[in-house]
């Protein structure tokens, strides 16, 4: 079938290009660039604040790199490379151990200030007049927090956090006092690239989801948003994204606490809204709880995914909540693009595959290849 004109607006594609090479999905060396580009200088989700409570050290990984997390004596979250400045030895062991005012280091007992890197003490070791101890701090690793989540850059001088739909989109979202009331881990046999490419499109919406097709029916056609549809305009009327009677992606559709009071009518109506946080994570805010789902590359062809579902205290506080229940939904929707990802990449490893011809539906996919091979040409 060939396209009708598409509004010059609609996001869909003007023509079919060609996605990323069989190599970008297998090969180890075009996982190790990528690590070494997209993942040492973006900022990467590794939790929330609330995860890291004081007095103890909490381990991390970014691209190739070891990170520890903890709260300095002021209390605020500071981040150091996971290795001694003196002969290499990992710092933090396990998560949650125990630190106070210093690092100490494992293996020799060199000393660092949590607060600020500084080399405090060499331990049994004398070093002599040419040994500058200025040079031999931490390594910093940068933070920042966003709505209650932590990122983390391995560049010293990064750029600013960047969301595909504004950094302010879940400004009317309580983000700050939601606490975290239910969690899944799952690791796929794919590249994470895959489960992001998954996660752009929707063509595979009616084959592979129909209980979320149950709950957006848009989804039925195979597109994401209204706009894809051939026959749009800027002026179709909008129509509502959930089915009759659903406010939320709960299994039964409602509501799992009380809504949150800061929406506006067009956010309520809405009933999702998704931020994508490349390359680590995407959040979905719903009228009464907040999902946030991290993307963890473990290897060319292994990834894991950890989502966690954030709530109002008073909704957790409910007699007889259970957070288990209301992520159901979106934990068997999770489980079937983890398959669909999974079936998807054993076909690319098939040598007759040599790369993928995009639809125009799958504009988001494309978006993503063209700002992937950008990070990566981008040696500086
Ligand atoms: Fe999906």
């Amino acid at each position: 079938m060939t396209a009708p004109e598409r509004h010059p607006l609609s996001p869909r594609l003007d023509h079919c290009p060609e996605g990323l090479p069989r190599a970008a999905y297998l090969d180890p060396g075009w996982y190790r660039r990528e690590l070494a580009t997209v993942f040492a200088r973006q900022w990467v989700m590794v939790g929330r604040t609330v995860d890291f409570p004081a007095g103890q050290m909490w381990r991390a990984t970014v691209g190739e790199a070891g990170v520890v997390v903890l709260r300095d004596t002021d209390g605020a979250l500071v981040a150091w490379h996971n290795t001694c400045p003196h002969r290499g030895s990992e710092l933090c062991l396990t998560d949650g151990q125990k630190v106070g005012k210093l690092i100490r280091c494992p293996y020799h007992a060199f000393a660092y200030s949590a607060a600020d890197g500084r080399l405090v003490s060499t331990g049994h070791a004398v070093p002599t007049a040419d040994f500058d101890r200025a040079a031999h701090g931490l390594r910093p690793v940068s933070l920042q927090v966003w709505n209650g989540f932590v990122f983390l850059n391995l560049d010293p001088d990064p750029g600013p956090l960047w969301a595909d739909v504004g950094l302010g989109t879940l400004d009317n979202w309580p983000m700050d006092s939601l606490v975290t009331g239910h969690g899944w881990t799952s690791e796929i046999a794919c590249n994470w690239k895959g489960f992001w490419e998954n996660y752009s499109e929707c063509l595979h919406c009616p084959g592979i989801h129909p209980e979320l097709c149950d709950m957006v029916p848009l989804y039925k056609t195979g597109i994401m948003g209204a706009s894809e549809a051939l026959d749009w305009t800027p002026d179709s009327p909008a129509q509502p994204s959930l089915r009759l009677g659903a406010q939320s992606w709960t299994p039964d559709g409602a509501p799992c606490g009380e809504t949150f009071a800061g929406l506006t009518e067009a956010e309520r109506a809405e009933g999702y809204r998704f931020v994508t946080l490349w390359p680590s994570a995407y959040v979905v805010a719903h009228v009464d709880h907040v999902r946030s789902v991290r993307v963890v590359p473990l290897g060319p062809e292994r990834t894991r995914l950890v989502a966690e579902w954030h709530f109002p205290a008073a909704t957790l506080a409910q007699p007889g909540f259970d957070a288990a229940r209301v992520a159901a939904f979106a934990t068997l929707v999770m489980q079937q693009d983890g398959a669909a990802s999974e079936m998807n990449h054993r076909g690319i490893r098939s040598p007759a595959f040599r790369a993928a011809r995009l639809m125009p539906e799958e504009y988001e996919i494309h978006r993503f290849h063209q700002w992937l091979l950008a990070e990566m040409e981008n040696t500086q």
